[in-house]
């Protein structure tokens, strides 16, 4: 405890606390949890199940943080800010495990191009200079320069080899939906989709399912996405991370402009 700021020093009068990362004091409404407070402060945690304006999910482990006093590494998007806390975003132990936890996640997400040191220099007709089979490819995924997984291991800095065997899912593309691709092969069972369908839309078309022992996704009928009471809202699409929901008929395009709302229905 003994590195713990002290919070009579400069606890404001206001409802605000306040709390150091990475030696920078910030404020933050009580309540609210480690993560949202660095994004408000302008500060980056990489995260992937955690969403803005949703509620905290927890399952990824890539927003870990050392927090001084604290045990363990706890995952800054569950935990509350305190006043006079003192977190360390990127201490070594905490990007080894980052990149422990990211080693486990690509294991089963195509991953030749995520950590190839030409990743920034390929189109999708240049030659594969390390044999990766073209469906294997961000070069020829929809969401390529706009994924989120991508940008996360490219923050990371991965080295060339995880340790886990790659684990092809092997599971059929989904374009029998007039709306919608959906590539599992692409999914990091994050449950954003899920839960801005629950939370945000207030339907409940989809839901995380059971495939041979693993969680993946699908809706909640078992049935197609419009037989699931879906409202074609492209919510999930919207935050999804990685290329695994994509708009069928704009999935090769890139977005003009940018709005945040706080506007459930736009
Ligand atoms: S989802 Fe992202 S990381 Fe995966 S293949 Fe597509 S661009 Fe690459
Ligand atoms: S598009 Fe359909 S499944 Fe997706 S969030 Fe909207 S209502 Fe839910
Ligand atoms: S489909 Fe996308 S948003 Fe949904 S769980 Fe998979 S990666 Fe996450
Ligand atoms: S973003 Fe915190 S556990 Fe996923």
């Amino acid at each position: 405890m003994e590195n713990r700021i002290n919070k009579g020093s400069y606890s404001s009068m206001s409802n605000q606390i306040e709390l150091n990362i990475d030696g920078q004091l910030i404020k933050a409404e009580p309540g609210t949890n480690i993560l949202q407070a660095a994004i408000d402060a302008g500060m980056y945690i990489p995260y992937l199940c955690y969403y803005p304006g949703m509620k905290s999910f927890g399952a990824c482990r890539m927003c870990v943080v050392e927090v001084e006093g604290g045990r363990g590494l706890p995952a800054s998007c569950t935990t509350p800010v305190s006043d006079g806390m003192v977190v360390n975003t990127n201490t070594d132990t905490v990007k080894d495990l980052r990149k422990d936890v990211m080693d486990l996640l690509i294991s089963e997400h195509p991953h030749g191009c995520l950590n190839c040191h030409r990743i920034d220099l390929c189109g999708p007709a240049d030659t594969c200079l390390r044999h990766v089979s073209v469906n294997d490819r961000c070069v020829t995924c929809p969401k390529n320069e706009r994924c989120e997984l991508k940008d996360t291991v490219r923050y990371l800095e991965m080295d060339l080899d995880t340790n886990f065997k790659y684990n092809y899912r092997n599971l059929p593309l989904k374009v029998d939906e007039p709306f919608w691709d959906m590539d599992l092969n692409l999914c990091i069972v994050c449950a954003r989709c899920v839960r801005v369908c629950d939370e945000v839309r207030g339907d409940n078309v989809l839901t995380l399912t059971d495939r041979a022992g693993k969680s993946l996704i699908g809706t909640s009928t078992g049935n197609s996405i419009l037989e699931s009471g879906c409202e074609f809202c492209g919510a999930c699409i919207d935050v999804c991370p990685t290329g695994a929901l994509v708009e069928k008929n704009h999935k090769w395009s890139k977005a003009a402009t940018t709005t945040s709302t706080v506007c459930s229905y736009c």
